[in-house]
């Protein structure tokens, strides 16, 4: 089969475009014909061999996946009974990072790391599902406690994860204030944001009218200026930032806590998620769409930080 690997850790030049043997499925494993995994920005920090991630070599990126199941190993039970899988079913899945990833034909999982797919996209589409509307699971409600009838702000809110904490915060009841540019605001809007602020133009600490709960950054800000968002927090609430590579500030006298998100896969969550978007409450967006022997030019874009938005990798 082909597949897109690394043989060293560096920069994207040392992704090759290549034949690989077809993988089999070991006990408690499936082979899932690759319909599309998506980009990460992790996926660069792997390969560049920034993240503490135990990758073994040669490695194939792309952990967030969609496709077809195509071959079941020992002990996969082959019925749909108590979540079993069978050949044939459309799945996804937020496989384990350190593993073999989708920019392949075909890609190893753990069955117990995939769910059925959302019924009302295109299967290459969901992909773009998994550790992306997670990520802003974990933060709202896992880190951040959310409940019904609070308030989040949302720093960064235009963007991948951003909308799905918009629309996540929302079912939950929450008053959503979400800080984003004019290339974002209006998306912004549209996921159901109640307070938009422009933070190309205006002082977000003096457009905060009443504190927050709970405050998640999703943006590559000053850690000074993440410090003093703190004070939009009300005494007690919660800091939660996914920007992992910076520390996340907390207030100790005022009782704010400081949590960040290093995201897990969740099999039941992902299956939640699955349902809220075939309900129509949560929207995959997809910005783009390449072929495989792209994703080599795509990873040398994103090491510029050149990409916006969700891309997919779809197979030939
Ligand atoms: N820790 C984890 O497990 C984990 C998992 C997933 C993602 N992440 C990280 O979480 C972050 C968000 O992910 P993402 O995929 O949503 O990224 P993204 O699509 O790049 O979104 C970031 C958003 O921040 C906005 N922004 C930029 N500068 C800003 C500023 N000064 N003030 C306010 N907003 C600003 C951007 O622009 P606009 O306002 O123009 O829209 C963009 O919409 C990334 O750093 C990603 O690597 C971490």
């Amino acid at each position: 089969m082909k597949a897109v690997r690394f043989h060293e850790f560096g920069g994207p030049e040392v992704l090759r475009y290549e034949d690989v043997e077809q993988p089999t499925p070991g006990a408690g494993q499936v082979r899932v014909r690759v319909a599309a995994s998506a980009f990460n920005a992790a996926d660069d920090g792997m390969r560049a061999g920034f993240l503490p991630i135990p990758v073994v070599l040669p490695h194939v990126p792309g952990y967030d996946v969609s496709g077809t199941v195509d071959a079941l190993g020992e002990g996969v039970s082959g019925t749909t009974d108590g979540g079993g899988l069978q050949v044939g079913d459309a799945v996804i899945g937020f496989l384990p990072m350190e593993r073999d990833g989708g920019a392949a034909e075909y890609v190893i999982a753990p069955a117990d790391a995939l769910v059925p797919a959302p019924r009302n996209l295109p299967l290459p589409d969901a992909a773009a599902l998994p550790s992306v509307a997670l990520t802003a699971w974990q933060a709202l409600f896992d880190l951040g406690d959310l409940t019904d009838g609070q308030r989040v702000l949302i720093n960064g809110a235009g963007g991948v994860v951003g909308k799905y904490a918009i629309a996540l915060a929302k079912r939950a009841g929450v008053h959503v204030v979400a800080t984003a540019s004019p290339r974002s605001s209006s998306a912004v809007r549209a996921a159901g944001a109640d307070q938009v602020i422009d933070h190309t133009t205006t002082d977000v600490l003096g457009a905060v009218e009443e504190q927050v709960d709970v405050l998640v950054n999703l943006a590559p800000i000053d850690p000074e200026q993440f410090t003093a968002l703190v004070a939009l927090v009300r005494a007690g609430g919660k800091v939660v930032s996914t920007t992992a590579f910076m520390a996340t500030p907390s207030d100790e006298a005022r009782g704010v806590t400081a949590a960040t998100v290093f995201v897990l896969p969740n099999r039941d969550r992902l299956t939640e998620l699955v349902s809220l978007v075939d309900s129509g409450a949560v929207q995959v967006e997809v910005t783009r769409r390449i072929p495989l022997t792209d994703l080599p030019a795509l990873h040398a874009e994103a090491a510029a930080g050149r990409i916006a938005g969700k891309v997919i990798v779809q197979p030939a």
